[in-house]
């Protein structure tokens, strides 16, 4: 994969990113759109309430997707559910740290946007594409029609 774009700049959505199960794509580039809304609001200086605002969208939505993913794998008998499961634990109290350093005004918003913007990419193409063989394996269909259901919820 190509470098990300620095850090004030948008992470455009790339054939790069796919696991290839349109229903997991469409979750990650919510999460894109999400970091993306940030990068955004801290560029345009759009103040804290914002931000905050984004920030909690951002861990909420996280911790959404990371329940589906973590279902699909128990559901289809992935066998590195455990292993992907702790990385996801990881980054939830991860987030949970510098959440509260940035609220005690420890570090600035752009340390945690960097951290998650090359924690997400790598995390999608290192581990997520991991389990797409697997997944199709099993039956899991690569797209369909109807529009993903956290769609009405996130955009
Ligand atoms: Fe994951």
């Amino acid at each position: 994969m190509e470098k990300l774009p620095d850090i004030g700049e948008q992470i455009e959505w790339s054939s790069d990113f796919s696991v290839g199960i349109q229903e997991i794509d469409e979750q990650h580039k919510v999460l894109v759109n999400i970091l993306n809304d940030l990068t955004e609001a801290i560029e345009e200086r759009r103040g804290t309430k914002v931000r905050n605002q984004i920030i909690d969208r951002l861990f909420e939505y996280t911790r959404v997707h990371f329940t589906v993913e973590e279902s699909l794998m128990r559901i289809l008998d992935y066998p590195k559910y455990e292993q992907h499961k702790h990385e996801h634990e990881a980054l939830v109290s991860q987030l949970t740290e510098f959440i509260k350093k940035i609220n005690s005004e420890t570090i600035s918003t752009y340390e945690l946007l960097f951290f998650l913007r090359s924690w997400l990419i790598n995390h999608i193409i290192g581990s997520d594409k991991a389990y797409k063989e697997h997944f199709l394996k099993m039956g899991v269909k690569r797209s369909w029609a109807n529009k993903s259901w956290l769609d009405k919820f996130w955009k």
